[in-house]
């Protein structure tokens, strides 16, 4: 006879979890969460991975990017969405300048871990290095590549990137070097559709497009834009998933489905 508690025998998902969809060539869901009532939704209809990301500087803050966010805003949300989770896996986003060193990465890292709950980190950009300390450290990490909205004061306006074939090759080395130092999960945002497949091609670890096609081992998207109720224009890549029913659970559950069944992007969401 099993063990017995009173506790839900739904058992929250792991990264091998993840690891084992990509062999399996079954696409990940994801949707970025930021509060408890919307966690629970968004696990109930089955999304896969719950992202706390640091849009919620846009869409909960109001700012114009999301350099403010800070590393207390960031546990604040995270516990929130953990609370209330059941099966999703819980990833949470370091915000601006809160990996800048190996040591002060692992410090905010671990603050999402312990006081939040995540159950994996994501960073910006080719950190090579955070990354493999981190990952030394027990702390799963997820890269992210191509468009980079912590560096939107570099970069002027959020446009498609690897355009260029030299810029592609890069994204791709990067892709490479990520895996390379642990990393367990890869985001890569907006991106033409051709590079964003050959790298989920090439790489053994997911990778979870926005705005990089169709061809990705999984999907992610703002929550605020897919529901229509974001403050900023809702991006091309995007798509409003109220469109075409009454419940925001119908509308999550409709994105869910289109990116399992490889409906969603469209031709017309991708570059
Ligand atoms: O902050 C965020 O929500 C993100 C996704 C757009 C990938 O990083």
């Amino acid at each position: 006879m099993g063990y017995m508690t009173h506790h839900s025998t739904i058992k929250p998902l792991t990264v091998n979890d993840l690891a084992v969809m990509k062999q399996q060539g079954e696409k990940i869901t994801c949707l970025t969460a930021y509060d408890a009532s919307f966690s629970a939704l968004i696990d109930k209809v089955g999304i896969d991975v719950m992202l706390v990301g640091d849009s919620l500087g846009m869409v909960i803050q109001g700012h114009d990017t999301t350099l403010p966010v800070t590393i207390a805003d960031m546990v604040y949300h995270t516990r929130c969405v953990s609370q209330a989770r059941r099966r999703a896996f819980v990833l949470a986003d370091l915000p601006f300048m809160s990996y800048s060193t190996p040591v002060n990465a692992a410090k905010n890292a671990a603050k999402l871990m312990q006081l939040g709950g995540a159950q994996m980190i994501k960073l910006e950009g080719a950190h090579f290095e955070v990354v493999s300390f981190l990952v030394n450290q027990g702390i799963p990490v997820c890269g992210h590549l191509g468009l980079l909205p912590q560096k939107i004061n570099q970069l002027g306006t959020y446009k498609v990137q690897g355009k260029e074939s030299s810029e592609a090759m890069q994204i791709i080395d990067d892709a490479q070097q990520l895996q390379q130092a642990g990393a367990s999960l890869l985001v890569l945002e907006c991106v033409p559709a051709g590079l964003a497949k050959e790298i989920s091609t090439r790489l053994r670890i997911p990778v979870i497009g926005i705005g990089a096609g169709v061809d990705c081992d999984g999907q992610v998207l703002v929550l605020h834009d897919m529901l229509d109720i974001g403050i900023l224009k809702r991006p091309r890549f995007s798509k409003n998933f109220m469109h075409e029913v009454t419940t925001i659970e119908s509308a999550i559950d409709a994105y869910h489905k289109a990116v399992k069944q490889a409906k969603f992007p469209a031709t017309e969401h991708s570059f």
